[in-house]
């Protein structure tokens, strides 16, 4: 079955219509990049996608069930697209990650604070759980989203450009691990990104949108200058990524090189 499914659906913002007729389904599993230019309606697709908002007209799936029903019965992840982020507020590193597990009565709170503790673990970030969130860096304060994100071991992860600020060697490492929690994990990963000369490298599928989706197949069959072309307009030769061997992600799996919960709890 589909993870992730729409039909024909339209966004309409007061007079503007942000996205037009857009049908797309995502297999299980698949880590897709969503890429366009800037107000192409990338963002809003993930907010119909995860039931944030509502389409004004066509249908909405999470394998098979409405959005709102299944994050009734099952956490989904979703990392925004990096905003100001009030800078006064004074929490914690673990406190922000903490916050996206708070409303869970099924769970107890020392478990709580394992999956935190593992979560920040995944993403490097373990060692700084206890600095003030506003006083990390931006690529820090990213890397703890994306720890938020995945705090709830969500079967689908929306991740709205998740590497803006995150430096190039740790990019790389980032890519490698989401490609490693859909190919080996089963997580179905649908991620907005700029980079697109990642896109050939890491993921299984690329959809381009520009208000309308233009394409949307599988990576081996996708000339990236052509598809870029085309909802971007004339643009340069596009630079591919190396991937290296380095990483400070680890998989929540406990298979990626992860350091282990008693580890953790010491
Ligand atoms: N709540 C809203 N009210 C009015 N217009 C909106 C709203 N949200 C988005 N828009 C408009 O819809 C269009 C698509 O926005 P969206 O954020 O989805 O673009 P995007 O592809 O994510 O762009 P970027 O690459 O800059 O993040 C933009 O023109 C934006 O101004
Ligand atoms: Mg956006």
């Amino acid at each position: 079955m589909e993870a992730v499914k729409i039909e024909s659906v339209s966004v309409v913002f007061g007079n503007f219509l942000a996205l037009e007729n857009v049908s797309i389904s995502v297999g299980s599993g698949t880590l897709l990049a969503i890429v366009g230019p800037n107000g192409a309606g990338k963002s809003t697709l993930l907010k119909v996608m995860s039931g944030i908002i509502k389409p004004a007209a066509g249908k909405v799936f999470l394998f098979g069930d409405s959005p709102e029903l299944y994050r009734k019965k099952n956490p989904i992840g979703y990392l925004p697209q990096q905003q100001n982020l009030n800078m006064d507020l004074p929490l914690i590193v673990s406190d922000v990650v903490y916050m996206n597990l708070a409303v869970r009565k099924d769970i107890s709170k020392k478990e709580k604070r394992l999956m935190v503790a593992e979560a920040l673990n995944n993403v490097g970030m373990f060692d700084l759980r206890n600095r003030i969130f506003s006083y990390l860096s931006g690529g820090e304060r990213q890397r703890v989203m994306v720890a938020s994100a995945m705090v709830n071991m969500p079967k689908i992860l929306f991740l709205d450009e998740p590497n803006t600020g995150v430096d190039i060697v740790n990019q790389d490492d980032f890519y490698d691990f989401i490609s490693h929690l859909a190919g080996k994990h089963g997580i179905t990963i649908i991620m907005v990104t700029h980079d697109v000369g990642v896109v050939s490298s890491y993921v299984d599928e690329i959809a381009c949108i520009n208000k309308k989706l233009y394409m949307h197949d599988k990576v081996g069959n996708v000339d990236i200058n052509e598809a870029m072309n085309t909802v971007y307009g004339k643009t340069d030769r596009i630079v591919t990524h190396l991937p290296n061997n380095k990483s400070c992600f680890s998989c929540p799996f406990k298979d990626f090189g992860a350091r282990t919960s008693d580890d953790i709890k010491s």
